[in-house]
């Protein structure tokens, strides 16, 4: 027997707090009878239902979309602005997917939608070390105290970031810009901007390259695709493995500057 919050968590349809939401709105049923108790248990063999959308019949959903800037990664906005929903083609409207982790409005890049709540656990929770690879263009050119501070970890809203892997991809002193290239293991809130904010760079324009396996290239922006179960089956794997990056020949710092 298992909470009918975590059976519907584990279906992909909702998170676990969201399961509750629904229950306490009288939206979920079991073996046709609306339950409003959280703690409700469910065996195997019962059948639950969310707006009367059987939730253990659900297939599991895994894609991937080039987020333009522009659209917030979240199921609904306040403020009436695009949502990354909006571009999930009708196909498959129908498997709720929501995403997996978050992008700023004005990052573009790799994100990944699912409807299975447990692979998103294991994608952007706490214990997960994959990798994601930044383009970043930062006003001011860099210089290499800056880059070995990214590099070691800094310490933003009181915690300290794992090392990270840094490179200077160009420079525009023309300009008064550059372009960083950095890969990091964690997902904290605007990790990104925050790290160049302490080491005194503004972000001007970020773009995820790269979310483990899963890079950018053969998608154009507002396009999305399906994830092969290949592909689904490396992400488990690489969220097992260390999170600890480690800055030897994969480190490709300029030391001209
Ligand atoms: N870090 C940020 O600051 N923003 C993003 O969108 C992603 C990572």
């Amino acid at each position: 027997m298992e909470r009918i919050q975590k059976r519907i968590a584990a279906s992909g349809i909702a998170s676990r707090r969201k399961a509750e939401e629904l229950i306490l709105e009288g939206r979920v049923k079991v073996n046709g009878h609306v339950v409003d108790s959280l703690g409700t248990k469910v065996g195997p063999k019962d059948e639950v239902t969310v707006d009367d959308i059987v939730v253990s019949k659900l297939s599991s959903l895994y894609l991937v979309l080039n987020k333009p800037r522009g659209y917030i990664c979240s199921v609904s906005d306040e403020f009436d602005r695009k949502i990354i929903l909006d571009l999930v083609p009708d196909e498959f409207k129908k498997f709720k997917v929501f995403p997996v982790g978050r992008l700023d409005y004005d990052t573009k890049g790799v994100i990944l939608l699912t409807n299975d709540g447990e692979f998103m656990n294991k994608m952007v929770g706490p214990k997960s070390g994959i990798q994601k690879e930044y383009l970043v263009r930062v006003r001011g050119i860099m210089n290499n105290d800056a880059l070995n501070r990214l590099q070691n970890g800094v310490m933003i809203n009181g915690k300290m970031t794992l090392p990270a892997l840094v490179s200077i991809e160009s420079i525009d002193r023309d300009n008064s810009s550059s372009l960083v290239r950095i890969t990091i293991t964690q997902g904290m809130n605007h990790q990104i901007k925050e790290m160049f904010k302490v080491v005194g760079y503004e972000v001007k324009r970020l773009t995820r390259i790269r979310f483990g396996n899963i890079k950018i290239d053969d998608l154009s922006e507002g396009e999305i695709r399906r994830l092969t179960i290949h592909e689904v089956k490396t992400l488990i794997e690489l969220s097992k493995k260390s999170k600890i990056l480690s800055n030897n020949s994969k480190l490709k710092t300029i030391h001209y500057l």
